[in-house]
């Protein structure tokens, strides 16, 4: 694990970075299935579905161990921060999403394969790509934008 820059300028290059790899591991998990014809979870042989389940499960997993990673690497850059009331409003908020978006994307997990394991998959990828780009253009821009302001003051 990646320790916080002494260089606080350097924290925005991680961040971007993390949401690069995020993307590269999610991307594709909605292309699971092989069968070009007639995807159809219902009529998969078993073993093949259980293979597919097993490796919407492996990349879900790993999404989520580098979440944390990620989510524990903003929030200790947070803590470096002067806490001015704007600072802390916005680790406050910055902090929130983290854990909304962990509960919902721990729920959505979960639910795999209850209903077509492909539309969960599709789903799934769909999810944290778009939850990635909104957040960052939001919560983890504004992050950078304070730890400019401050690194440099
Ligand atoms: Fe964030
Ligand atoms: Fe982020």
């Amino acid at each position: 694990m990646e320790s916080v820059p002494r260089d606080l300028n350097l924290a925005g290059v991680r961040i971007d970075r993390d949401h690069r790899a995020l993307t590269k591991l999610i991307e594709g998990v909605g292309r699971i299935c092989t069968e070009t014809a007639q995807p159809d979870c219902d009529r998969c042989p078993a073993q093949r579905y259980a293979a597919c389940i097993a490796a919407v499960a492996d990349v879900g997993g790993r999404v989520m161990v580098f979440l944390l990673d990620h989510f524990a690497y903003e929030e200790r850059l947070m803590r470096l921060l002067p806490q001015t009331p704007r600072v802390h409003r916005h680790c406050l908020d910055h902090r929130g999403e983290h854990v909304e978006f962990s509960t919902r994307y721990n729920g959505f997990v979960s639910r795999l394969g209850s209903d077509s394991l492909l539309a969960g998959a599709q789903g799934l990828e769909e999810l944290v790509i778009a939850w990635t780009r909104e957040h960052a253009l939001k919560y983890d821009e504004e992050l950078t934008g304070l730890i400019r302001l401050y690194a440099c003051a």
